[in-house]
């Protein structure tokens, strides 16, 4: 009999199952670069027929699935572990459109499509899909859908799950279910469709998808705000909801530092203040109605802000270049705290009111227990969602401070718990958090989704070792 691999070849064709160091070395360290695993290949199909071909050998063999997109993920869920056991099954080569209906307002949709693709097309169709990250460029709507993606846009549109109508799956006995209805509508008895998205491809593989599109905004206004405090930054939050209403699509919190590594790493990028100030705010309105619409809207919240002293400056951008490096500032945070070195990453939710509490009684314990380390706390503070990161003292070394990571992290963690948040808001937990999330979650809850697990994967072979 054939062997595994001499079968994944006959079936997708030799030069999409990958086996050299070269070929499969950028799918095997996450994109951090904090980790490195071995796979038995990289397996590349191109169509739902062939993914599902792919899974069933995976059964017959009993080798396990890494699903793939991007790789931009950031927990450690999207690559193999050491033993070299696994395939990586990328998705990239299933990056067709299938289907725009603006009527419907839906877009169907193969799951390697990577995200930019998906807003262009939805624009050239006069519709907007407003998931918008700072991996735009190369992560793809499967891995999106599977990590339940966050971004900058969530506070009006919702998480990537708010913006899924249907999916098509194959399932972890390589069986397809089609469920690309695309119905706003529908209560036939369990939701399959919400036991997928975020499920980080441990029940099964997405392989399309129904997403929903929205008109486009007549205008779109961006401005940042420098403000002293957390508590600043809340008090802006409610001036702009009261004066904006669902127009208030971005609420962004950057502390000083953030902005700081951003213009030391990136030089061309530069504030637009004189001074500078401890936290920042980066606000973005979409107006259905016009640019004057939402020009008044904006002033009216920033001079009733300034009059309040609630902020101390801010600038409105006045074109599409001023806004587009208003947000590069923004989106360029992540770059500039890898740039700098090493730090422990925190993505953490706690109800909104009480973020400014839980940022200065976490500072405050984090000083005790690292002196000096820097915080580079930024994040979507209309969701109540802080990447609350800490990055070594200056001048201290990188592996010594990561040596600790684990005792930053349970600082961190308690502390969101004890505010009652959550330690994972939009990443997920890969292998990064599997652990970690036992000391939070109640074994009733750990159960229940061990028990789906089970139902779902008996032979523990779509990511096995990741979430649970
Ligand atoms: P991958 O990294 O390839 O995979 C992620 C997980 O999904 C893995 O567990 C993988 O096994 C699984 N998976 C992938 N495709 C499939 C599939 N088709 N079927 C089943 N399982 C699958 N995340 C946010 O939520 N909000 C942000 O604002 C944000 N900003 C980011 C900014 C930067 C600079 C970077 C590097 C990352 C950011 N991320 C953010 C994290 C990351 O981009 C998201 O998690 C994204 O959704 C991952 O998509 P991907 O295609 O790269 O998935
Ligand atoms: C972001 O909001 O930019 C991200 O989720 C990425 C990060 O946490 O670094
Ligand atoms: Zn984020």
């Amino acid at each position: 009999m054939k062997n595994f691999l001499d079968q994944c070849r006959d079936a997708i064709g030799p030069a999409h199952v990958l086996t050299g160091e070269k070929d499969t070395a950028s799918y095997l360290t996450d994109w951090r670069q904090r980790f490195t695993g071995k796979a038995l290949a990289v397996v590349k199909p191109a169509s739902t027929d062939e993914v599902a071909a792919i899974v069933r050998l995976c059964n017959q063999f009993q080798v396990p699935v890494v699903p793939q997109g991007g790789n931009t993920g950031l927990v450690l869920g999207s690559v193999p572990d050491t033993s070299g056991s696994a395939i990586v099954l990328s998705l990239t080569r299933l990056n067709r459109i299938r289907f725009i209906d603006p009527i419907s307002n839906t877009m169907t949709v193969d799951a390697g499509c990577i995200l930019e693709q998906l807003q262009n097309a939805a624009a050239e169709a006069g519709r907007l899909f407003p998931l918008s990250l700072a991996a735009e460029g190369s992560c793809t709507i499967g891995g999106n859908l599977s990590t339940n993606a966050g971004g900058t846009a969530v506070l009006r549109y919702g998480n990537t799950r708010e913006l899924c109508l249907g999916l098509e799956v194959v399932t972890a006995q390589g069986e397809i279910w089609s469920g690309l209805r695309g119905l706003r509508k529908d209560n036939t008895g369990y939701d399959l469709r919400d036991l997928f998205i975020g499920a980080e491809g441990t029940l099964g593989i997405i392989t399309a998808a129904v997403l929903k599109l929205f008109p486009q905004p007549k205008a779109q206004l961006t401005a940042l705000a420098a403000m002293r405090t957390p508590d600043d930054a809340l008090r802006l939050l409610s001036l702009a909801q009261n004066h904006c209403g669902a127009a208030l699509t971005g609420f962004e919190l950057m502390s000083q530092l953030c902005l700081q590594l951003v213009t030391k790493h990136f030089p061309q990028m530069q504030l637009p203040f004189a001074e500078e100030s401890a936290q920042y705010v980066l606000l973005e309105l979409s107006d259905s109605e016009s640019e004057e619409h939402a020009m008044a809207m904006l002033e009216s919240v920033i001079g009733n802000a300034l009059e309040q002293d609630v902020i101390q400056d801010a600038v409105v951008a006045s074109s599409i270049a001023q806004s587009k490096s208003l947000w590069n500032l923004r989106e360029h945070i992540t770059l500039a705290q890898a740039a700098e070195g090493k730090n422990v990453k925190h993505d953490v939710s706690i109800t909104i009111s009480r973020i400014g509490d839980f940022i200065r009684e976490t500072d405050i314990l984090l000083q005790q227990n690292f002196p000096g380390c820097r915080m580079v706390t930024f994040g979507h503070l209309g969701d109540g969602n802080l990447h609350y990161n800490v990055s070594p003292p200056e001048n201290a070394s990188d592996e010594a401070f990561i040596a600790q990571q684990d005792a930053v992290n349970r600082v961190v963690h308690d502390s969101v718990h004890r505010f009652g948040g959550s330690i994972s808001a939009e990443h997920g937990l890969g292998a990064l958090k599997r652990d970690e999330i036992r000391l939070y979650k109640s074994d009733v809850e750990i159960q229940l989704m061990q028990s789906i697990k089970r139902t779902l994967d008996p032979m523990n072979l779509m990511n096995p070792g990741k979430v649970l």
